[in-house]
């Protein structure tokens, strides 16, 4: 048996085993299981050891230590490196018989695949993200990658967003770009919340200031998948804007990952089906848990 994992901690929350089982039983790949693999703080190096083992196929890395991988990789694709952030790691088969441990980054590809499924088209556009973490760059890159006119970055923590502006500024420099102007939100034709509020177990957070007039015809998209309706994207709704939720996100970075470890076409709706099946089944324990 061959093992595809997923390193982060805790992973409890997470649905990637259900969408990408179903893909490798749809592509007829048999033998190879993607399974969780918990990695406390004081394991984080045996993520390395457990890649290079002949059993291990590739993974995906999740929070927290998308950042903290790269250093430990014997490569990173430009995107990654530019991004700030590894979600993937693919094993490279040399001539001589070593493996290269190539960091990649699919959010970025599964941010964008998501809002073009909507026919959402931000070339020209002014945007705003709200975040400035790992998801956020990645968003970021992909959205000036994708020709917006102008990103507004706004974060909780000022220096992160400085430090993500400047990122983008050496390599897009034509592109607008502003910093905590919060007066900017009406102005603005998509607006996207990259951090974690909202988030089970506290759907009840928004991550906008209250009273918070967007513009008319604004798209609205949340990368947060868990709960699917999240109070951002509801009260967005009540104003006319366009939502997208985080869910196709997931599934589009999965699809991506799955290609560049199979070299196979994803089976983009089986994942879609079983990652909202396993979401809703999460979501049910979760109440039951609750009520019980
Ligand atoms: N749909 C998908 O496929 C997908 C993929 C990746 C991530 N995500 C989601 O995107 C979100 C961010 O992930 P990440 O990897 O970027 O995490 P991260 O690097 O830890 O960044 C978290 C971000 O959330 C902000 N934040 C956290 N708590 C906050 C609070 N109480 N008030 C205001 N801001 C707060 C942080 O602000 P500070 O800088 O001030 O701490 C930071 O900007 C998560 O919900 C994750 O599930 C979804």
């Amino acid at each position: 048996m061959k093992y595809l994992y997923l390193f982060g901690y805790p992973l409890g929350h997470s649905i990637s085993p259900a969408f990408q089982n179903a893909a490798l039983r749809a592509c007829g790949v048999r033998r190879v299981r993607y399974v969780k693999n918990p990695m406390p703080p004081d394991k984080f190096q045996e993520i390395i050891l457990a890649l290079r083992a002949p059993h291990c196929l590739g993974a995906n890395i999740t929070v927290p230590y998308k950042q903290t991988i790269l250093p430990l990789l014997d490569e990173v694709s430009p995107l990654a490196r530019e991004i700030g952030a590894v979600n993937t790691v693919v094993k490279r088969a040399n001539r001589d018989g070593s493996v290269t441990l190539v960091g990649e980054n699919t959010d970025a590809y599964g941010f964008m695949q998501a809002l073009r499924a909507r026919r959402v088209n931000p070339r020209g556009q002014r945007v705003a993200i709200l975040g400035a973490g790992g998801a956020a760059a990645a968003a970021a890159y992909a959205l000036a990658e994708a020709g917006a006119h102008e990103i507004i970055l706004l974060n909780r923590t000022l220096a992160r967003s400085i430090e993500l502006a400047d990122r983008l500024v050496q390599k897009f420099r034509r592109m607008g770009l502003a910093i905590n102007d919060w007066d900017a939100l009406g102005k603005t034709q998509l607006l996207v919340n990259a951090t974690s509020v909202g988030m089970s177990p506290h759907p009840d957070a928004s991550p906008l200031p209250p009273h918070v007039l967007l513009a008319p015809h604004a798209v609205v998209y949340d990368l947060v998948y868990n709960p699917p309706m999240t109070r951002f994207l509801r009260e967005a709704q009540a104003q006319g804007a366009r939502i997208v939720g985080g869910l196709e996100m997931l599934i589009y970075q999965g699809a991506r990952a799955f290609e560049l470890w199979t070299g196979k076409r994803a089976p983009v709706r089986i994942m879609r089906v079983s990652a909202a099946r396993a979401l809703e089944e999460m979501i049910r324990a979760a109440d039951a848990g609750h009520k019980g």
